[in-house]
């Protein structure tokens, strides 16, 4: 079985899951993107890769935030809540200036524009999402936007400049997701490896 693994903190955190089930060393050596143990094939994937891997079954299953899926719309099963990588959507803006409220259209940056398109647009605001890859916060600092819509963890990104957090969106986590035709011919395995995760994992 083949495993989609975000790099960073959470691949660590999901090695370590299977390190205590299988009671052996799981951890990708320096550089490298594959690590094969105990009949499984892990792949270091970039965070926002994983469910295009998953979904076009370069693997058969995944571990991505809940986020991520809701922003791709993607093609996949999700199996379980791993409760890690807790954080929010929030829209953000100016702390103690909320102007953005009483204009007719809204500008708002964000790395997660479908989801900042439908928040808005499901209230019925007319809003012009600017698409960002990273260092969301500093848009409305320099008047390119009037607010953003971004991942808040400890929110000291946004404290830190002069920012806060105005609306939750919505509240997200690391969830295993499986490739549709991968659950079909693999169930029995999937399944056997999520109820070992959900014993190790305290769900
Ligand atoms: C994310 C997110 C915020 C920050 C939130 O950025 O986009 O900037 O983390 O975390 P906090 O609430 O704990 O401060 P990331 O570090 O992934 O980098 P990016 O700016 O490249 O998106």
């Amino acid at each position: 079985m083949t495993i989609a693994l975000p790099k960073g903190r959470i691949a660590e955190d999901v090695l370590a899951i299977f390190k205590k089930i299988f009671n052996e060393d799981f951890e990708f050596e320096s550089r490298k993107l594959i690590l094969k143990k105990a009949g499984f094939t892990f792949l270091n994937v970039r965070n926002w890769d994983v469910a295009t891997y998953v979904e076009k079954q370069a693997a058969d299953i995944g571990v991505v935030g809940y986020d991520v899926i809701t922003e791709l719309r993607s093609d996949v099963l999700e199996l379980m809540d791993l409760g890690l990588g807790k954080c929010r959507v929030s829209v953000g803006g100016i702390k103690g200036d909320d102007s953005y409220k009483n204009k007719s259209e809204i500008v708002v940056a964000s790395k997660l524009a479908n989801i900042a398109k439908d928040y808005f647009s499901k209230q019925g605001i007319p809003a012009e999402v600017i698409k960002l890859n990273g260092s969301i916060e500093l848009a409305p600092l320099v008047g390119l936007s009037d607010v953003i819509v971004d991942i808040v963890e400890t929110g000291s990104t946004l404290r830190e400049n002069g920012l806060e957090e105005k609306e939750v969106i919505m509240h997200s986590s690391a969830r295993i997701i499986a490739n549709k035709n991968s659950f079909l011919t693999r169930k029995k395995e999937i399944l056997s490896l999520i109820e070992k995760i959900k014993e190790v994992n305290g769900a």
